[in-house]
């Protein structure tokens, strides 16, 4: 099973950076980082210093999609591949690269101008993981933060470039009627996480205008979801998925909607990709639970 990459961060875009900074500690359970003199905040689910960052915007979406190498050969290969794909590919500057606590980065855009940032070497922090409402803490390792999941355009444009140019594989599908129409997704793994990766093409008559339709996080404990889930509730946030498992990855999880508008997934126990992996189409996201509460 190849772990070369990961869904290493998350950059968000928030117009209420002081809303998301009670939401992640509190609701989440994240251990806050490093405050930078812009008001861009890291919060950290591990060893790393940025697992996810907010930073002050004029829009509520994610703002940067961070992909992380196991190697400085592993992102040189893969910059190639992406330069070989005709993309343009920018390196960064000092700057930004200490912004991501990464020690090198270069930033492309994939189809529905997605930013895409492929990163390596994560800098460690000598301080411990602590989160006083998630004690035992995240999955992370080489499986990465969980996933993302983009809503797309054009489903056969942004797997190709997924799939061929980047190298995720596929994991499975799956297509759901909505009340504006068919939703098609596409799960990508790049390691054994099920999917790090999902691509939904908005069905036609979808008002959602954002590129992201939600993030996942997995928790590493059953009793994790449900504190989460009492948490959510105690927020008063919107939760338009209860708790649930989804026949594709096994994740036994809920949805509920962040201060950007668009929502978070706290799972635990999804099954691992491994060799002998078998792609399957499903007709249905959901097995059990996952009811809309509005
Ligand atoms: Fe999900």
């Amino acid at each position: 099973m190849k772990e070369d990459l990961q869904l290493g961060y998350l950059v968000i875009d928030a117009t209420d950076v002081g809303h998301w900074d009670t939401f992640m500690r509190e609701t989440i359970g994240f251990m806050p980082g490093a405050v930078y003199e812009d008001g861009t905040r890291n919060y950290r689910m591990d060893s790393w210093h940025t697992r996810f960052q907010v930073q002050p915007s004029e829009r509520d979406d994610v703002a940067v999609i961070g992909l992380v190498a196991r190697t400085p050969e592993v992102f040189d290969a893969l910059r190639a591949r992406v330069e070989a794909a005709g993309v343009e590919v920018r390196a960064a500057d000092q700057t930004l690269r200490e912004r991501r606590t990464m020690k090198d980065l270069v930033q492309f855009e994939a189809p529905g101008g997605v930013h895409v940032e492929l990163a390596h070497s994560p800098i460690q922090c000598k301080q411990p993981f602590h989160s006083a409402t998630v004690p035992d803490g995240f999955l992370t390792g080489l499986q990465g933060i969980g996933h993302a999941v983009l809503m797309v355009e054009d489903l056969q444009e942004a797997k190709h470039f997924w799939l061929d140019v980047l190298g995720f594989e596929l994991s499975d599908g799956s297509y759901e009627e909505t009340p504006n129409g068919e939703s098609r997704a596409a799960f990508l793994h790049c390691n054994r996480r099920h999917h790090s990766m999902a691509l939904v093409q908005r069905p036609p008559r979808s008002t959602y205008s954002k590129q992201l339709l939600h993030f996942m996080v997995q928790a590493n404990t059953m009793d994790a979801v449900g504190m989460g889930f009492d948490r959510a509730l105690d927020a008063n946030l919107r939760i338009p998925r209860s708790l649930g498992r989804h026949p594709n990855d096994r994740m036994f999880s809920f949805y509920a909607t962040t201060p950007g508008g668009f929502d978070y997934e706290l799972g635990w126990g999804a099954l691992e990709v491994d060799e002998n992996w078998e792609v399957a189409e499903y007709d249905h996201i959901s097995a059990w639970g996952h009811r809309n509460l509005g």
